[in-house]
């Protein structure tokens, strides 16, 4: 039987196991789509974004104490890549006009395909939603489109990244998050006769 999956907040002590499962899984489940120079690009576009930890916006998902997966979101303006990344901006996003940002997803090449990555992509939009965010938006790779097409995310934009050397293929996407007004708590329009 597939073991339950667990959520809490990464913390600092996370750091060098989040690496080891960022690097597998980059490694690993971009093969099918992307080459190996690409590959070795994306480490470069790509990782750990420290802030989001320091945030405490950075989700480890567990099965039975083994780490599974991880992701996160952002309040901040950065759209992707990790610390390495060059053109980041810690600026705050407002909530009443900006989409928060989903943030380096990542999951276990063992442990494809059993709803982490949707788990995760739940807990972000709830905690960004009771922040006042209407909307996520985020840079996936090809390897992650399927799972964010999955969860309702709509394509933005193609765009081609070499700052890693080979040229890498993202599409930017983007979701509303905004609850209908029945379950939003808000009275419903007036309605004139
Ligand atoms: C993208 C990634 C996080 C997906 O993680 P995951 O935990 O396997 O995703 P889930 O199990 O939650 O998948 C949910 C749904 O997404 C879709 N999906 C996910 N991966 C898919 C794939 N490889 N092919 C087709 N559909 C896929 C399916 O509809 C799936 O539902 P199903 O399994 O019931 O059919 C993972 O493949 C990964 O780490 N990739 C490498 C790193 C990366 O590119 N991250 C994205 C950065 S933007």
């Amino acid at each position: 039987m597939t073991p339950p999956l667990t959520h809490r907040l990464a913390t600092p002590d996370d750091l060098d196991a989040l690496r080891a499962l960022m690097a597998a899984a980059i490694d690993e489940l971009q093969k099918p789509f992307l080459d190996a120079a690409q590959i070795a690009s994306s480490r470069t576009i790509m990782g750990l974004d420290t802030q989001l930890i320091d945030d405490g916006t950075y989700f480890v998902i567990e099965a039975e104490g083994a780490l599974a997966g991880c992701g996160g979101w952002s309040r901040r303006a950065t759209l992707y890549g990790g610390d390495q990344t060059p053109g980041r901006s810690a600026a705050l996003l407002d909530p009443a006009i900006d989409a928060a940002r989903t943030r380096a997803m990542y999951t276990h090449p063992s442990f494809t395909r059993r709803g982490v990555g949707r788990l995760i992509l739940s807990l972000c939009e709830d905690a960004a939603r009771a922040e006042g965010f209407a909307r996520m938006e985020l840079m996936a790779t090809m390897a992650g489109v399927p799972l964010y097409r999955a969860c309702g995310y709509e394509a933005m934009e193609e765009v081609l990244d070499a700052r890693g050397g080979a040229a890498v293929p993202l599409l930017r996407m983007g979701k509303s998050i905004a609850l209908p007004a029945s379950l939003s708590g808000e009275d419903p329009p007036a309605v004139r006769a």
